[in-house]
């Protein structure tokens, strides 16, 4: 039986669980998905249960998705222009960091018809899957995107001719009435809690959140309720694990599962 799993710190939000055993059940793959609660000094352990063949393969979530590179034998060059790393394999006994969050989020804006030319993009937080948001927005032609994290120092040398980083209290000042803001910190996960001040918020914005537990956060509820365009999490949570399915079997199993029946099951049994 193959054996996978997600790390993390906190896991206890993540679904990956659910995802995975629902498709594996569904195809009748012979394998099981689990996850495991990985604080800081273990992080190097966990890789070689990969190596030693107790785990055939990996996700990787908050804090993780940067720090992880460097135990990893060989990363991905697109995951290493990326800077972070969500999913993990093993070739020959080599451990492999790739990065699906990308792709996800890519499939996901397509998901849901956002198109993100000729828009002034908002990103708040600057870690992994901040990275890869701001990858897959390059790749589908944003051209104006505004980040914003509380510790400023950790976006200062982004700064190129597409990104432009800014101090948080200049975020009143630079979201539009119809600006796409995403949200990539973890504010909101299981909480009330809001990255922005919700008086930022216009009926003319799409609005976007990374978390997917709940399945509607606070953000996205009063974008939701004022009228806004919104995308939450769940759909790049889904793509990104269909593509991490495909690099572990190295084969397409993400076009063998129903992405509706998907979706509804993890959200029947979260609500
Ligand atoms: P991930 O890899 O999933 O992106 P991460 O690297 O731990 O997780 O990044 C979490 C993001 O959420 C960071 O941008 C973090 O801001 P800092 O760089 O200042 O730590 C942001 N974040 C976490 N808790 C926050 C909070 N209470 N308020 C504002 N931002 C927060």
């Amino acid at each position: 039986m193959k054996k996978f799993a997600v790390i993390g710190n906190p896991i206890d939000h993540s679904l990956s669980p659910m995802l995975h055993n629902f498709i594996f059940k569904q195809l009748n793959l012979n394998a099981v998905y689990d996850k495991i609660y990985v604080p800081d000094s273990d992080l190097k352990t966990i890789i070689n249960k990969i190596r030693s063949g107790e785990l055939d393969g990996m996700n990787v979530t908050i804090p993780y998705k940067s720090k992880i590179m460097k135990y990893l034998d060989e990363v991905n060059p697109r995951a290493e222009a990326i800077g972070a790393i969500n999913v993990v394999m093993v070739q020959n006994k080599t451990v492999i960091g790739n990065n699906t969050d990308w792709y996800g989020f890519t499939l996901a804006l397509n998901h849901n018809k956002i198109n993100v030319n000729q828009k002034k993009v908002v990103i708040i937080g600057a870690g992994g899957v901040s990275r890869g948001v701001i990858f897959a927005l390059k790749q589908v032609g944003a051209t104006e995107i505004h980040i914003f994290n509380r510790t400023f120092e950790k976006i200062a040398s982004l700064s190129d001719e597409i990104i432009h980083p800014h101090e948080i209290d200049e975020l009143k000042n630079v979201i539009q009435k119809d600006s796409i803001i995403i949200n990539c910190t973890s504010v909101g996960i299981n909480s009330l809690d809001s990255p922005i001040d919700l008086n930022l918020l216009n009926k003319n914005q799409t609005v976007i959140d990374t978390i997917y537990t709940p399945l509607k956060t606070k953000l996205i509820l009063n974008s939701e309720d004022i009228g806004a365009d919104i995308m939450p999490g769940l759909d790049m949570f889904i793509y990104q694990g269909l593509a991490s399915l495909d690099l572990w079997f190295g084969e397409s199993i993400s076009n063998k599962v129903n992405f509706d029946d998907l979706k509804y099951h993890i959200e029947s049994n979260l609500c």
